[in-house]
């Protein structure tokens, strides 16, 4: 049988439904492929896969990132609850890269290579709060007016997980976790041009900062007000999980964050990071003393 795909009321995103993502035959897939390319955003409801098989489907997409240390575990939590059980504290440095992603963010775009898709499974949800939102960035570009549209052709912004943390206050220290452990700051163009569709979609986010040819405060500016446009609906979508939702998305056309939630309560979400192609997600990074300005020091720790 085919799945049914049914638009969700924004620009982006597709409930889909009458399929086991587990059990995919080529015509499903195929489906939920294109579909992936239409709505850049699908949630399948209920399908409580196995850690190997949400890692078989993101594998359908493509190489796996590896976040962890250990190139055998391809998923990793997003959790505050710690493998013993109990809950972080705001102190803890999981705990303020979780309150990080609270802000609109696309993955790993402070790497040299961005990702491609990002899925998400529900393990344990709160009882209120802890959805994801995405917003869509074809929908936001084709709504910007010809004149920003204009300003911001050729421009390219620095992206760097130092950069976005230290602006909600945490600063890290080299080599602490993913993303930490280089210094070179990617560069990439505000506008990406969808390697598959040819969309042209923003690509900006908590990440980007420091546009060449613009002050630090123009550069915020523009940066800042670019997302405030782009993150509103109908270009928007939250989901309220229940265990077992799977949902993917197209980090190269789609921002994403999560919402606050009670966190002396447990929220614990499986991660599989689909690693972006070479050929159209790698950037050129620079080890200039902007990435320096990130290290702890006397001064700033
Ligand atoms: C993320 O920012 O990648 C995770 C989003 C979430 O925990 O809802």
């Amino acid at each position: 049988m085919e799945p049914t795909v049914t638009p969700i009321d924004a620009t982006l995103g597709a409930v889909v439904t009458d399929l086991e993502l587990a059990r995919m035959d080529d015509a499903t897939w195929k489906a939920v492929e294109q579909a992936f390319h239409a709505r850049g955003l699908l949630v399948f409801p209920g399908q409580h896969l196995t850690e190997e098989a949400q890692v078989a489907f993101a594998n359908r997409f493509g190489n796996i990132e590896l976040l962890a240390a250990d190139p055998e575990q391809k998923a990793v939590a997003i959790s505050n609850r710690k493998p013993d059980g109990t809950i972080m504290g705001p102190d803890e440095h999981r705990y303020k890269s979780l309150r990080g992603n609270e802000g609109w963010h696309t993955d790993s775009s402070y790497m040299p290579l961005a990702a491609k898709a990002s899925v998400l499974s529900a393990q344990v949800v709160p009882s209120a709060g802890g959805e994801t939102e995405w917003a869509d960035m074809r929908a936001a570009y084709e709504a910007l007016d010809e004149a920003m549209r204009r300003r911001i052709a050729g421009l390219s912004a620095h992206h760097s997980l130092y950069h976005s943390q230290a602006k909600i206050g945490h600063i890290v220290q080299t080599g602490t976790g993913y993303g930490f452990h280089t210094k070179g700051e990617p560069l990439r163009p505000l506008v990406k041009v969808h390697p598959v569709t040819g969309r042209p979609a923003l690509f900006i986010g908590r990440h980007a900062h420091a546009i060449p040819g613009l002050d630090e405060a123009e550069s915020e500016k523009l940066l800042s007000d670019l997302l405030d446009f782009a993150c509103r609906p109908p270009r928007t979508y939250a989901h309220r999980w229940q265990p077992g939702d799977v949902v993917i998305w197209d980090n190269r056309c789609v921002l994403h964050r999560a919402r606050p939630y009670d966190y002396r309560q447990a929220r614990v979400m499986r991660h599989t990071r689909v690693a972006g192609d070479p050929a159209t997600e790698l950037a050129p990074t620079d080890r200039d003393e902007r990435a320096a300005a990130y290290e702890p020091s006397a001064s700033n720790r």
